[in-house]
């Protein structure tokens, strides 16, 4: 039997990566006007990374992670997400002594464990931003309005900004504490999902979602911000607003980490079936000091890549096409075949897009072949041709055939 390819995962083949790369390359640039820069780090960490980082009751250290124990027998973890690993490596390297805000981006595949369906799947990827040094509220609607505009750019419409705010530990705490004693009463009509939950991470039981009916006139976050969480949060908004990014508040949203305070977002679109979330993000005040740094302040996002193609395929957004075939050599004969990969290295060196038959095809075979790869221009070498140092060229949409001098067919085809 062939082997397949494991569950929740994909193989991204030649017409699809295209729309990939269209992605990387719209958010890189947008990243580089912002003024983000790029960071690699290890696609798997120490365990404990995330254990402290993403949080020991998340469902995403819990249940979801890639962990073994490799042969020198550390506990080893696959990411489940990018922020952790780039705080590492801020604190590892000390990027906190740089005078400036750290502001970085990241991409690649993020591994977790979760039951594969349409938009989830097991190994995904993200593209992701992390700011570092400033709890200026104006870094969070610098970020928020980085991950819209990577969006915009890409020609995805009606994507939906939600924000919230999740306060500091001490508010949470005290909302946390008003949300237990009105669940309680309701615990033994709630569904597993939601008691186990009320036990481990009560924030999260607000997004159940079969539960949704027994949550009518559960108290909300934003009621138990104190004045700096407040003002910190109105003005994340109105810098929003002074850049004319549209946004709502959904005051229940709570992220899946534990490691947000203040300001948290969502970006949703329609149309891609019941997971709608196509990335988010927030900050984490705390996070950089759990790690094992000076305490720093940071705050970022994750788009889903995977999500994102959906809704590009999902709206019909035209992904703009790679250069097609230049030309297309045809070589008749031992000397004039040697001489077309010689000719066909140095259309490539001039930046011309070339192909050759290497398949020993007759001529007949060679110019479908042209066909197929919409080829411009299709030059044949013959004997003749050779003796004559010229080559002849057939313009494939007009049949129009012409012969040009071998030593000046490299700049013939950069200006025809
Ligand atoms: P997250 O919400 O867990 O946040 O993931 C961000 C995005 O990754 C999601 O909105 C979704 O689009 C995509 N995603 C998550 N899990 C899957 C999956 N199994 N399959 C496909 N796509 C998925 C984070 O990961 C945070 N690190 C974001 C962040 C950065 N917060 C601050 N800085």
């Amino acid at each position: 039997m062939s082997i397949q390819k494991p569950k929740g995962t994909q193989d991204f083949l030649p017409g699809t990566v295209e729309t990939w790369q269209y992605i990387e390359k719209t958010a890189r640039d947008v990243c580089r006007r912002f003024h983000y820069k790029e960071i690699r780090t290890p696609i798997f960490e120490h365990t404990e990374l995330f254990q402290r980082g993403v949080g020991e009751t998340t469902d995403i250290v819990e249940k979801e992670m890639y962990t073994f124990l490799d042969k020198g027998k550390r506990s080893i973890s696959l990411r489940p997400e990018g922020t952790a690993g780039v705080v590492r490596a801020y604190v590892e390297n000390k990027l906190y002594a740089e005078p400036e805000v750290c502001k970085l981006y990241y991409t690649g595949p993020m591994f977790r464990y979760e039951q594969p369906q349409a938009g989830r799947y097991r190994q995904f990827h993200q593209f992701g931003v992390e700011a570092f040094g400033a709890t200026d509220p104006a870094i969070d609607a610098e970020v928020i309005a980085l991950g819209y505009t990577i969006y915009t750019e890409l020609g995805i419409q009606g994507v939906r900004v939600e924000i919230n705010s999740v306060g500091n530990p001490a508010s949470r705490a005290a909302y946390r504490e008003s949300l237990l004693a009105f669940l309680e009463p309701k615990r033994d009509v709630l569904c597993k999902d939601c008691q186990s939950r009320m036990e481990r991470n009560p924030l999260r039981v607000l997004d159940c979602k079969v539960d949704q009916h027994h949550f009518a006139g559960a108290p909300e976050l934003l009621e138990f911000l104190d004045e700096e969480c407040s003002s910190h949060f109105a003005a994340v908004q109105s810098h929003l607003t002074g850049m004319g990014i549209p946004f709502s508040i959904n005051p229940r949203l709570v992220r899946g980490l534990d490691y947000y305070t203040h300001t948290a977002f969502e970006y949703k679109a329609e149309g891609i079936g019941a997971i709608d979330t196509i990335g988010g993000g927030g900050r984490y005040n705390g996070l950089v000091g759990q790690i094992g740094g000076n305490d720093q302040p940071g705050i970022g996002f994750g788009i889903g890549l995977e999500r994102t193609v959906l809704v590009l395929e999902a709206q019909g957004v035209a992904i703009p096409q790679e250069a097609e075939l230049a030309a297309y050599l045809v070589g008749m004969g031992e000397a004039a075949e040697r001489e077309v990969t010689k000719l066909l290295y140095q259309l490539r060196l001039a930046g011309i897009v070339a192909e050759k038959d290497y398949l020993g095809r007759k001529m007949k075979a060679q110019m479908k072949s042209a066909d197929r790869f919409n080829a411009k221009y299709v030059a044949i070498l013959g004997d003749d041709e050779l003796a004559a140092g010229e080559i002849s060229v057939k313009r494939m949409s007009t049949g129009e055939q012409t012969k040009v001098p071998l030593s000046e067919f490299t700049s013939w085809l950069t200006t025809h």
